[in-house]
């Protein structure tokens, strides 16, 4: 556990169902932090657009609805949940097969990042305010672009017959393969291993395991 005059921020990033948002709340609670999904960010944009009748390939129709949208957050435990006008949509919402399916092309453009980035910032902020130790924050650039400065920084993978086990688990169609692939190739902030960051392979590790891991690394890190 950080001193109380302590405020660490982690960044967690790797692809579709390698496990971070499990591994973030479980250090979330061993470690007394915030933590912030950033898939589901994109994920509700998604689902708002979609609502809305915006494809992925209308930037301008897009630049005008998310001019209409105010994000805001709402904590559901330790997770800071992302509102949009007021509505935390269900993640039944967020995760259908059509999120799924087209999650990535919204997030492969420059003006949906860009939106999102003071955003994301500052819910290191937030998680000061709410008087949390720190922020766990996973994605795919956090720790390359929205928190170069992070204090720890992580990279979960695993092979593909894995991920994909993992998601037909949760019960849910999911095309992972196919995302990490655009999410890899986008010009924007790619899905990358962050410069300095530890990689983690979860194919062989059960949670506990993987938030032991990380947990102990950062302990040893911290008494040095
Ligand atoms: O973590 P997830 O699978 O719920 O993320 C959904 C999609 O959002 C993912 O395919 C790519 C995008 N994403 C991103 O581009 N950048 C992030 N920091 C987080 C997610």
């Amino acid at each position: 556990m950080p001193s109380s005059n302590m405020f660490i921020v982690i960044a967690l990033d790797g692809g579709a169902a390698v496990g971070k948002s499990s591994t973030a709340r479980g250090l979330a609670e061993r470690f007394g932090l915030m933590h912030v999904d950033t898939g589901a960010h994109y994920r509700t944009l998604c689902y708002a657009l979609n609502q809305a009748g915006v494809g992925p390939e209308q930037v301008g129709p897009i630049a005008k609805k998310l001019a209409e949208l105010q994000l805001d957050t709402r904590l559901d435990g330790r997770s800071a949940r992302v509102s949009i006008n007021g509505i935390v949509p269900a993640d039944a919402e967020i995760r259908s097969t059509k999120v799924n399916e087209e999650v990535s092309k919204f997030a492969a453009l420059s003006e949906l990042r860009d939106y999102l980035f003071e955003y994301q910032r500052g819910q290191a902020e937030l998680a000061r305010e709410y008087g949390y130790s720190g922020l766990i924050m996973e994605g795919r650039d956090i720790g390359s672009v929205i928190f170069p400065d992070a204090d720890y920084r992580f990279f979960l993978h695993a092979d593909e017959a894995t991920c994909a086990a993992r998601r037909a688990k949760e019960g849910q169609t999911d095309v992972t393969a196919t995302r990490d692939e655009m999410d890899k190739s986008r010009k924007t902030a790619p899905l990358i291993c962050p410069k300095g960051a530890t990689q983690i392979d979860t194919a062989s590790l059960n949670l506990n395991e993987v938030i032991e891991k990380i947990g102990n690394l950062i302990i040893a890190d911290m008494q040095i």
